[in-house]
């Protein structure tokens, strides 16, 4: 397979300092009785080189916890499953961790159900965000933007294989 490395670990690493900080800063300007009632939700599978190598990075007291929610099949956008089992997030301000926005579907959906249960806030942050005229959700934080092409590595599959990889690669043809 012919492929090229779009983002490498280093550029990763190094960016993923820069988010922390961004992330800190946004959880400095919450009450101060709020400030440990921060709770990081990665959705699997994608999230987890992310979440991990993220949360090492934030210092501040916070939770974390997972949630499955899939909508590729095959390399295609599908139908969007997303499991019932939801963290409590009750007055807790929630930080929701993705591997990328694609439709913007997934995390549109997840942020939707999560304010259902009652959280003090909910803010959305991406390690990749693909620009596309028409999202139904944009993340707030996001570390890299990239047009609309398919991507795979550090968590990102490539029909479940990949995920491996410690950089981010293209497939060229
Ligand atoms: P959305 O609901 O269309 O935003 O899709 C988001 C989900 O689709 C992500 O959480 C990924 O699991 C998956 N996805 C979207 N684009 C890619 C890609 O380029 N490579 C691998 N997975 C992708
Ligand atoms: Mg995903």
């Amino acid at each position: 397979m012919n492929e090229r490395v779009l983002f490498t670990e280093k550029e990763i690493s190094e960016n993923l300092d820069k988010l922390a900080n961004q992330i800190e800063t946004y959880i400095s300007t919450l009450p101060e009785n709020e400030q440990d009632k921060i709770i990081f939700i990665g959705l699997l599978t994608g999230c987890i080189h992310f979440v991990s190598d993220l949360t090492k990075k934030v210092e501040s007291d916070h939770k974390l916890a997972f949630m499955k929610a899939s909508s590729y099949i095959n390399n295609k956008r599908g139908s969007l499953t997303i499991d019932e089992n939801i963290p409590t997030v009750k007055d807790h301000h929630v930080i929701v961790l993705d591997d990328i926005c694609d439709s913007g579907n997934t995390l549109n959906a997840v942020v939707n159900k999560l304010l259902e249960h009652k959280p003090l806030s909910v803010k959305t942050c991406v390690l990749v965000n693909k620009i596309l005229p028409e999202k139904s959700h944009t993340p707030d934080y996001t570390v890299f933007n990239i047009n609309d092409v398919f991507i795979y590595g550090y968590g990102l599959d490539y029909d479940e294989y990949k995920r491996n990889l410690r950089d981010i690669r293209i497939k060229i043809d």
